[in-house]
């Protein structure tokens, strides 16, 4: 049975994408997904982990539409999706994909140019497109470079500057390929601060990451693939699985680890959450 049918016999919404049953392999190349079931929900925020060689970039090529399924299918709204010309700009409109490495996305000679490039190829109306761009450069706080060449900017500029090319897209959903990786503390925090303020207008987001203390701190839901297949929840019960994450080969999580000790030594009442940052521990072991 596809998610969208277990949701609705939970009485959930149906997710605003889905894949159900889906395979895909290369060409000439063994199976890389089979029988991936992944619903994507609207307003909650997922990350899909998985050790390098997963495939993780598969799966969100899937979603994305730039990849096709061999088997199953992608489901929009509930509906197949049709690969043609009208299925696939639809796709595109909803669910916008922004690939691991921002020099295979930007190609415009400034920061505006590309950002507008995908509005315009929608042919929206100019002052619309320039409303989008501006919007969009607002979002990822790089007003200040929409005239400055993509080539002269920083990696971390570069970065925001492709996931601003998406946003300009008003996407429902924004499947980002490892975003922080490469990135410096700062550049995480920056870029998580944007993650939240996109998630609290209303864009539902697809973060693939090998960072499972990222994920624990800022996902609702987790992806997880392993050798045995896609394993989906609530992020905090899937990273307490120490089987799935070994099958994973994924670390555990700092935080879980924290607070373990925390409840073995009677620190934390049951039901009250462990600490999810470093920050957080420093302030819950503060005095009063
Ligand atoms: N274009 C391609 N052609 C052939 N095999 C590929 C291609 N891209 C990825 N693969 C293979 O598919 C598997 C999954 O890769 P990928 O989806 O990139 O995983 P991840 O993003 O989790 O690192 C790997 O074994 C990889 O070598
Ligand atoms: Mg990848």
């Amino acid at each position: 049975m596809s998610g969208s049918v277990d949701a609705h016999a939970r009485g959930g919404a149906v997710p605003v994408v889905e894949l159900a049953g889906a395979g895909f392999s290369y060409p000439d190349g063994p199976p890389v997904l089979r029988g991936v079931d992944l619903a994507v929900a609207g307003g909650r925020c997922l990350a899909l982990l998985g050790r390098n060689g997963s495939g993780k970039t598969t799966l969100m090529r899937l979603l994305s539409g730039g990849l096709r399924c061999g088997e199953g299918r992608l489901l929009l709204d509930g509906e197949p999706v049709a690969y043609d010309r009208a299925g696939l700009t639809r796709l595109r409109t909803t669910v916008q994909l922004v690939v691991q490495d921002p020099d295979d996305q930007l190609f415009a000679a400034s920061v505006a140019q590309d950002v507008s490039f995908g509005p315009m190829n929608l042919g929206l109306p100019e002052p619309e497109v320039r409303a989008r761009v501006a919007g969009a450069l607002d979002a990822l706080d790089i007003a200040a470079l929409a005239d400055r060449p993509t080539h002269l900017l920083s990696y971390g500029q570069r970065k925001r500057a492709a996931i601003a090319g998406a946003v300009a897209m008003r996407p429902r959903v924004l499947v980002l390929d490892e975003p922080t990786a490469g990135l410096d503390p700062h550049g995480q925090e920056r870029l998580l601060a944007v993650l939240e303020r996109l998630g609290e207008s209303g864009t539902t987001v697809v973060m693939a990451t090998h960072d499972v203390d990222l994920a624990l701190r800022w996902a609702d839901d987790a992806a997880v693939l392993s050798p045995a297949g896609l394993r989906t929840g609530p992020v905090a019960e899937l990273l307490a699985d120490r089987g799935l994450l070994e099958g994973a080969r994924l670390r555990r999580p700092w935080a879980m680890a924290a607070e373990e000790v925390l409840r073995a030594r009677g620190l934390l009442e049951s039901g009250s959450p462990g600490p999810r940052t470093p920050e957080e521990l420093g302030r819950w072991a503060a005095p009063a």
